[in-house]
């Protein structure tokens, strides 16, 4: 199985989607650049592997360094931010390449950056959602893996609209992710187990 390294910075509901959805891979350790966010208590709490290191005072690359050193000591293959605030560089990036998803909070490639639900509703969108992609040096430009949609309401404000996103969030996360995961082995043991049950007949001649 898959072993995936989560990356975020607070509240961590995403984490939990991917923890509590997993399937087809594993939750080797989960990551933060804030000791105190409260993704970090909640994996702790579960005796789940965790890793929180702040960067102030040890600067950017000494701090990647650190983390990409847990993330292969506990053997991660595949990096899923949720909810990471923080840029990673180019040099994490090439060395992690193809290997990096997140989640996004509107439908790429609307929307990069900060504040999506205020932009949509600003712009008058009638849809909203969010989209898993993989991490490329340009920020939220890498390759759509997965998008989920939901209305826009009239009455929506960013937070109502964010609520609704986030459900859905927590629903597409898992899914693109054991289907990024899953190996050519697991895709065939999951298409035989998904065929009907042919039974045997006698040859004839
Ligand atoms: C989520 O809505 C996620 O899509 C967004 O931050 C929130 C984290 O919530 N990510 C970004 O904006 C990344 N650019 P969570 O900590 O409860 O998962």
């Amino acid at each position: 199985m898959t072993r995936v390294g989560i990356l975020l910075s607070g509240r961590g509901s995403n984490m939990r989607a991917l923890v509590e959805q997993a399937r087809g891979y594993e939750v080797a350790l989960i990551a933060s650049d804030k000791p105190e966010a409260a993704g970090i208590a909640w994996a702790r709490e579960r005796g789940l592997p965790t890793f929180a290191l702040s960067p102030k005072g040890i600067g950017k690359a000494a701090f990647e360094a650190e983390i990409d050193r847990a993330l292969r000591e506990a053997g991660v293959e595949v990096i899923a931010l949720a909810g990471y605030m923080r840029l990673l560089s180019d040099d994490f990036v090439a060395r992690w390449r193809g290997r990096i998803v997140n989640i996004h909070p509107s439908l790429l490639p609307r929307y990069k950056g900060l504040d999506t639900h205020a932009r949509a509703i600003a712009a008058g969108d009638a849809v909203a959602g969010c989209s898993v992609h993989l991490v490329t040096e340009e920020l939220d430009g890498g390759a759509v893996l997965g998008q989920a949609q939901v209305p826009v309401l009239p009455d929506d404000t960013p937070e109502t609209l964010a609520e609704r996103v986030l459900a859905e969030e927590h629903r597409l996360y898992p899914r693109v992710l054991s289907e990024f995961t899953m190996t050519p082995l697991d895709r065939l043991r999951t298409l035989a187990a998904a065929l009907p049950e042919v039974e045997e007949r006698p040859s004839h001649g």
